[in-house]
């Protein structure tokens, strides 16, 4: 095989490395290229994930950066055409919603190059979302399309895309985390921070919606209101964190991080009562550990973790906040993950990509 996979964020990282994984373990003589466009670069946000997740050290570095969604788009494009050429994947394979992910797909469609994506298919039919367009043109230039929930390859066909394209393989950000289950439970990072298991509220914001505008000095002041009940911790996304400036003056109660590894970040999870979050990853990982998750958006592409129960929209509201003591007290059924998020997508992927190749 002769494969080239694209990463640049922090939720690519994780749902890369079991596929990348996957593939070399079907076929360690093969060349398995590696390609980093460089949209996240923070240690933090970077290289932590590659070196716990075990990915092997990117062939190409792209440094593409920070930048308007203009300047990411094309930066990517710019930088990675030279590469597929000089490369000459078989297959190109890109995960999830980000700007690198549809930069990657148009390069490999003006060359002519086969193209998958994991991850395809879901949608929250949300258009002045940057991800949502990404997702669609992605899915429209697509050989094969990875799947991990029901609905996405009726999503698929409501777009024209047929159906022998598209395979129910499941979900490879669950995989990474099954894999690494015995090193994140026990793990007890919240102790690290000054609270017990199962006592406190985990919370990630970063969507441009809420905190690049007024909301987020909102949602400060409602965490701030449920710290006095629930220690908050809240490793906050660099995005969030510029937007904050100072964030001087929060109550003890609420402690602003920056961002975690994934072990700990985890363990942060798996340990908390309840996540606030606006993550689509965050979503799928409460899902499957089966902690009640609130998401601050009006809508989810990832309607199946609501379904499941763990999941609640609390709309892109943030005094919404105010009630989360309430809502974490109220009693849940503990749902079973969904179908297909189980640890082993990464390697029903593999098969379908060496079938393909060898047909
Ligand atoms: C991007 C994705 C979003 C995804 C998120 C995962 C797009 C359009 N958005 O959003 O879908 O949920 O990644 O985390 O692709 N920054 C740093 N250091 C870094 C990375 C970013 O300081 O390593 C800061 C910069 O100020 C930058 C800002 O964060 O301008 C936003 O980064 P960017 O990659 O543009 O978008 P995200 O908000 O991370
Ligand atoms: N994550 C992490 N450390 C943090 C915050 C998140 O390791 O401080 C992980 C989280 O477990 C999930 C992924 O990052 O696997 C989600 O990334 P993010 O929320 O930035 O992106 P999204 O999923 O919304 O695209």
């Amino acid at each position: 095989m002769k494969l080239l996979h694209v990463v640049g964020t922090r939720p690519n990282f994780v749902k890369m490395a079991p596929v990348i994984a996957a593939l070399r373990r079907l076929d360690p003589g093969g060349r398995h290229v590696l390609v980093h466009t460089g949209q996240h670069y923070d240690r933090m946000m970077s290289e932590v994930f590659l070196e716990e997740l075990g990915v092997p050290a990117p062939d190409h570095l792209l440094g593409v950066g920070s930048g308007s969604h203009a300047a990411q788009l094309g930066g990517v494009l710019e930088a990675i055409a030279p590469v597929l050429t000089a490369e000459g994947p078989e297959l190109v394979i890109v995960p999830g919603d980000v700007n690198s992910t549809l930069a990657a797909a148009l390069a490999c469609a003006h060359l002519r190059i086969p193209l998958a994506h994991v991850e395809a298919g879901l949608r929250s039919f949300d258009r002045t979302m940057p991800e949502e367009v990404n997702r669609v043109l992605t899915d429209q230039v697509c050989d094969l399309l990875f799947t991990h929930s029901p609905e996405a390859a009726a999503n698929l066909a409501a777009e024209g895309v047929a159906a022998d394209r598209v395979h129910q393989v499941g979900n490879t950000m669950i995989d990474t985390l099954v894999a690494l289950e015995d090193r994140f439970r026990g793990r007890r990072a919240c102790v690290g921070h000054g609270v017990e298991p199962g006592s406190y509220v985990l919370v990630t914001l970063h969507r441009p919606a809420l905190v690049d505008g007024l909301l987020l000095g909102d949602a400060m002041a409602a965490l701030a209101s449920v710290s006095a009940a629930l220690p908050v911790l809240f490793p906050a996304h660099p995005r969030t964190r510029a937007a904050l400036g100072a964030a001087a003056g929060l109550p003890p109660g609420l402690r602003l991080l920056d961002p975690v590894g994934y072990l700990d970040f985890l363990s942060l999870e798996a340990d908390a009562a309840a996540v606030l979050t606006d993550s689509g990853g965050i979503q799928e990982e409460s899902t499957y550990l089966g902690v009640p998750c609130f998401t601050l958006r009006d809508n989810t592409e990832r309607p199946i973790t609501v379904e499941r129960g763990t999941n609640t929209l609390l709309g892109l509201d943030p005094e919404r906040i105010r009630g989360l003591p309430e809502l974490i007290s109220t009693p849940r059924e503990p749902a079973a993950p969904p179908p297909g998020w189980d640890g082993h997508a990464a390697e029903r992927l593999a098969r379908v990509v060496a079938d393909r190749l060898a047909g």
